[in-house]
């Protein structure tokens, strides 16, 4: 518990925020109550009204807890830079992908939305701040002022009521709560992020009504959107997602161009595990016999999905929730001698070599820093990191709008 009366010495009084952390969870405060909180906490250096305080300071004043955002030591894998050069938001901010390229470019995350308590779990252990929670709640008066706004919205099929295809016809939707904070808010850019299927999604319709939104409703510059391939920026994973960028100024615009794939082409031996893996991630042979008649199904079928061992020299495929998402992307590690299962498997595991990818393999995928701290079950894990995005791809992209906006 933090020390009371009040030392002179100022180090004495520093806390460490996972203390804090620990303490305020046993407190048994609700996930808003905390976001509250972290928010408050986060935001005091940002040098501007803190929007949290009030209601931050009520709930800490109720459970009997005394803190200043000063006295705090941020001992987490991803602080907020001491001097940031932006500010920006992270919607639908999953595990915070998004917020980890973002913030190596030097931005301060301002305010973070995010409903799934699992993530925001991750969340809060990486950042040290517990995102709130569903964004159609929220008013834009709760969102600070910001430069930048990031959005990895969920792709989320919606069919155009009207003719026109604009702001309004996109009103229940998820689409929609971000164009609205833009309009509120008026940031100098903002970077929205989505599977690839949304461009041909009813034939185009609704990327055109997206755009149109964009450009004409809120008065944006807004560059043909780019199909980007993560195996491009560093990654050994095939994963293409749209990119869709926009600027409030024209000049911004002007200046802005999708940045070049680099030379970079690592595969999977790059990703892999130092050491040996548990055997759990080992598949049995009975599994890997299912797989395989799966396959010869669907091939008989003409349709060639199925597992697929990707090789030491290889690059991965798209990692997914869900279907057959760790199934696509197995691999050969001779490394195991102890075969005796950990969990409950039918039959033997399998003597080929053959296991899933681990989480932390996935993460690499991903391009997050192995300092990301994964708190999480597997299950869970393997599904955050597939929702999640390629962080050097998201990176590269913003470093090119920040220099656009600078220039
Ligand atoms: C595609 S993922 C984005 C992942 C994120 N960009 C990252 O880097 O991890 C979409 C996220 O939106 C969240 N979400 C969906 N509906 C939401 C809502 N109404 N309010 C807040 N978050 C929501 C989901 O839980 C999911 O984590």
């Amino acid at each position: 518990m933090f020390p009371s009366g009040s030392p002179k010495d100022a180090r004495s009084r520093m806390m460490k925020f996972t203390d804090l952390k620990k303490a305020l969870q046993e407190f048994g405060l609700e996930t808003d109550e905390l976001a509250v909180v972290s928010h408050y906490l986060q935001n005091f250096q940002v040098g501007r009204r803190n929007k949290f305080s009030a209601e931050a300071k009520k709930i800490l004043k109720e459970i009997g807890f005394q803190i200043e955002p000063s006295e705090l030591k941020w001992n987490i894998p991803f602080p907020s830079p001491k001097e940031p050069k932006f500010t920006f938001i992270d919607l639908f901010a999953g595990i915070g992908g998004m917020r980890t390229a973002f913030q190596s470019l030097g931005g301060k995350c301002v305010f973070s939305s995010e409903w799934d308590v699992k993530a925001q779990e991750t969340y809060f252990e990486n950042f040290g701040e517990v995102p709130f929670g569903d964004i159609t709640k929220i008013e834009s008066s709760q969102v600070p002022s910001h430069d930048v706004l990031v959005a990895g919205f969920p792709c989320q099929a919606f069919s155009i009521a009207g003719a026109r295809g604009g702001f309004n016809d996109t009103r229940g939707t998820l689409f929609f709560d971000v164009a609205r904070l833009i309009k509120a808010k008026r940031p100098d850019a903002f970077f929205l992020e989505n599977v690839k299927g949304l461009k041909s999604h009813d034939r185009g319709k609704t990327l055109a009504t997206i755009l149109n939104t964009l450009r004409n409703d809120l008065g944006y510059y807004v560059p043909e959107p780019q199909i980007v391939n993560a195996r491009n920026f560093g990654v050994p994973q095939n994963r293409e997602r749209i990119f869709i960028i926009g600027f409030r100024r024209e000049s911004a615009f002007s200046k802005f161009s999708y940045p070049v794939p680099s030379n970079q082409r690592p595969t999977i031996r790059d990703i892999k595990e130092r050491d040996v893996v548990s055997v759990k991630y080992y598949m049995s042979n009975q599994y890997l016999r299912t797989l395989e008649e799966h396959r010869r199904r669907h091939e008989s079928k003409g349709n060639g999905f199925g597992f697929e061992i990707i090789s030491d020299d290889g690059v991965a495929n798209a990692i997914v929730v869900g279907g057959m998402g760790r199934e696509r992307n197995l691999v050969i590690d001779h490394r195991l001698k102890e075969f005796s299962p950990v969990t409950k498997i039918k039959g033997e595991v399998n003597r080929r070599g053959i296991r899933r990818m681990t989480p932390r393999e996935w993460a690499r995928l991903q391009g997050f820093p192995d300092k990301f701290i994964i708190p999480v079950s597997d299950a869970q894990a393997y599904k955050q990191f597939g929702n999640s995005v390629a962080v050097p791809a998201i990176a590269a992209t913003g470093r090119n709008i920040l220099r656009a906006l600078e220039s």
